[in-house]
């Protein structure tokens, strides 16, 4: 697939390594240009792009910025219209002590609404970055889950065939209004992560019973 990375940080880069060996043709973008071409330099397969016009003819385009900045950035690359678009922010408060919004919405949900010709999928936001960049393989056959929940088929299907591609599990967490528990799923990550002090090497799974 043609998929373009907004963002060069812990995210942008992770995914930019991951899409470039599963075979995928990847555009990155960032705000300081130095940094898209940095990242595209360590993987070949990538090409750094400057923001105006880089999601044209994109199968998706990966939303890898923070939740402030990602309706500036969104808006910087083009027209949207008809692209899937994967959002995995998170929106955090300053002191990453809690999110900023939720319950009654998601950043999924608002920035849906400020693109609205987008097709937006929540996935890989209960994903950290450490984890994306070392691969989905957690060992004894286990893989790492992306959850991933839009209001569209296309969107969905796009979500799923990245994650997979990269050796993820994927489960359907249904509409994209359950943008609103996904992200506090990936707070509850961070809390348990960084507060409670098991480390960025972990990630949420669902099981059943067999
Ligand atoms: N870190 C994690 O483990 C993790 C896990 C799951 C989800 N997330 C979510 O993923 C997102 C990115 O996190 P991160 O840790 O990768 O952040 P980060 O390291 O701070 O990277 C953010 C990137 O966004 C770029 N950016 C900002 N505004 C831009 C714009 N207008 N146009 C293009 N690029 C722009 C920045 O460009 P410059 O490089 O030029 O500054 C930077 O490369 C956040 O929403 C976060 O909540 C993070």
């Amino acid at each position: 697939m043609k998929i373009t990375v907004i963002g060069a940080g812990n995210m942008g880069s992770a995914f930019v390594k991951q899409l470039t060996r599963a075979g995928h043709e990847v555009s990155v973008t960032a705000r300081d240009a130095a940094n898209a071409e940095r990242v595209a330099a360590a993987n070949p397969g990538a090409v750094a792009m400057t923001s105006a016009g880089s999601a044209a003819g994109a199968d998706a385009v990966v939303l890898a910025t923070g939740y402030d900045d990602a309706l500036g950035a969104l808006q910087a690359v083009g027209n949207l219209e008809g692209t899937v678009v994967i959002d995995i922010t998170n929106p955090l408060t300053a002191d990453y002590t809690g999110l900023s919004l939720g319950h009654d919405t998601s950043a999924a949900e608002e920035i849906a609404k400020a693109v609205p010709g987008a097709e937006v999928v929540k996935a890989f936001n209960t994903v950290f970055a450490q984890v994306l960049a070392e691969g989905a393989d957690f060992g004894s056959n286990r893989k790492v889950t992306v959850f991933y929940a839009a209001d569209t088929d296309r969107a969905k299907h796009t979500a799923r065939v990245i994650a997979e591609s990269m050796g993820f599990a994927t489960i359907d967490a249904g509409g994209l209004k359950h943008a609103r528990y996904l992200e506090p799923l990936a707070f509850l990550n961070i809390y348990l992560g960084y507060g409670a002090g098991l480390g960025s090497n972990i990630a949420p799974a669902w099981i059943r019973k067999n």
